[in-house]
Formats: structure tokens, C-alpha cells, sequence
């Protein structure tokens, strides 16, 4: 198979191809069987059919990734069945260890006077969007996983290519090494851009972006 290359194919068949233990970084956002209408795939499974098919697809990962290679996972979950996530990630402990856990926030709400003294914000402000849920029962989703399994818990990472530059200047002397950058830590906002029509602006049900370029 080529690198840099988009196969369109099913996950398993095309890891077939691939070497043992030949594989950098895999990341992954599989269907959270919740019923999502996709054009071809049904994702409607029992839960124990799709938890099956989640281990098949994990032991071929495991197969073809280096040993000191990452595995990342995105995962959300329903109102009404929170365990989804939980239920995967368990699946996988029996495969990987889990050394961090990510929360993809797409919505936040900060209020003023829990920040304090912080100069650049300067009001209450609500940021991001998600989809509201019509119940009194259940608080509307604004955050999902990404889960990081690694073969022993022991990869290094290179933290500060994410890094974010620490708010109080004096930090940098202190705990930066006289590098404005501190680690961007485990909550990660990432809105969805903004759209005006949902079919000709996302037309995936189920997309998931990145501010890649
Ligand atoms: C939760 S969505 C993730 C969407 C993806 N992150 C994106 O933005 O395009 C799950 C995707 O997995 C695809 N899928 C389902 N079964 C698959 C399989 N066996 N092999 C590869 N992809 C599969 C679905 O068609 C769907 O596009």
C-alpha cells in the first residue's frame, strides 16, 4: 500500500495488507452505533455484535502498529446510552493500555466572574456550537473522546507541538524554560465551523474536522 494514499474500503480488509508492527500512528473515529443513517453501513448493531466487530478491528491494529506507535480513538455517546464510549474503551483495555484520555469540547460557556482577573476576556461568553437536546431529564452534549491507547503506556510524546503560550508571561522563566509554551493538557475545543445549510455545508452525518489546513 502507498503512504499518503486514501483507500476507500473496508478497515479490516485494508489492514490486511498492511506489515506487522509497521504502522506510526493510527486515529480513528468508528460509527458509536447509534443509529446514524450512513449511505451503505447500518448502525444498528446489538451491542454485542458491534463490541465484536470493535475487537476484530483492534486486534489488527494491534497487529500492524509499532510498538512504540499510538493509537487514538474518537468516540462520542447518546443521552440516553452513555456507556458507548466506556463500553469501547473496555473492549480495547484487554488490548492496549490507555495512557490519555481527551475530551473534545465543542461548546463551553465561561462566566465572567469565575475567570477573574483574566485580561482577555472581559464578559460572559458562550463559544462553540453543539446539538441541543429537548428534555428535561438530560443536559444537551457538548464534548466527546478521544481516547490514546498505546501498547505498554510508555510513548513519548511531543507535547509542546501542540503547546499553547502560557497567559501569565512570567511563567515562562519559571516553568517554561524560556519557551512561551506550556501544555495545551487533555480538553481539547474544537467547534464545528459555522454552517448555514446543513446539507450542501456537511454533508457526512457524522463529521469530524480538525483545524487541519
Ligand atoms: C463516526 S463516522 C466518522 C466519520 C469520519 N470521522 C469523517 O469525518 O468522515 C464513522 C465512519 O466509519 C465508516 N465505516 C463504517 N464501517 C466501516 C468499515 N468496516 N471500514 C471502514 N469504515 C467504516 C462509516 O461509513 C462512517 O463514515
Amino acid at each position: 500500500m502507498d503512504v499518503n494514499k486514501i483507500y476507500c474500503m473496508d478497515c479490516l480488509e485494508g489492514m490486511k495488507e498492511l506489515k506487522d508492527k509497521s504502522v506510526d500512528v493510527v486515529v480513528t473515529s468508528p460509527p458509536y452505533n447509534i443509529g446514524i443513517k450512513y449511505n451503505k453501513y447500518s448502525d444498528n448493531l446489538s451491542r454485542e455484535d458491534y463490541l465484536n466487530w470493535i475487537e476484530e478491528v483492534v486486534k489488527e491494529i494491534k497487529r500492524v502498529l509499532k510498538d512504540d506507535g499510538s493509537f487514538f480513538i474518537n468516540i462520542g455517546y447518546t443521552a440516553k446510552d452513555p456507556w458507548i464510549a466506556f463500553d469501547v474503551a473496555n473492549v480495547i483495555r484487554k488490548h492496549f493500555k490507555l495512557q490519555n484520555t481527551i475530551h473534545w469540547i465543542k461548546s463551553i460557556a465561561i462566566q465572567k466572574e469565575d475567570v477573574g482577573n483574566y485580561p482577555n476576556i472581559i464578559g460572559d461568553i458562550v463559544v462553540g456550537h453543539y446539538k441541543p437536546i429537548n428534555s428535561d431529564r438530560y443536559l444537551s452534549i457538548m464534548h466527546e473522546y478521544i481516547f490514546h491507547f498505546t501498547k505498554n503506556g510508555d510513548v513519548k510524546l511531543d507535547k509542546l507541538s501542540i503547546g499553547v503560550p502560557y497567559q501569565d508571561k512570567s511563567n515562562i522563566k519559571r516553568f517554561g524554560k524560556n519557551k512561551d509554551l506550556r501544555d495545551r493538557g487533555n480538553t481539547w475545543f474544537i467547534p464545528y465551523e459555522t454552517i448555514q445549510y446543513r446539507d450542501k455545508d456537511r454533508p457526512h452525518p457524522a463529521t469530524f474536522r480538525f483545524p487541519f489546513p
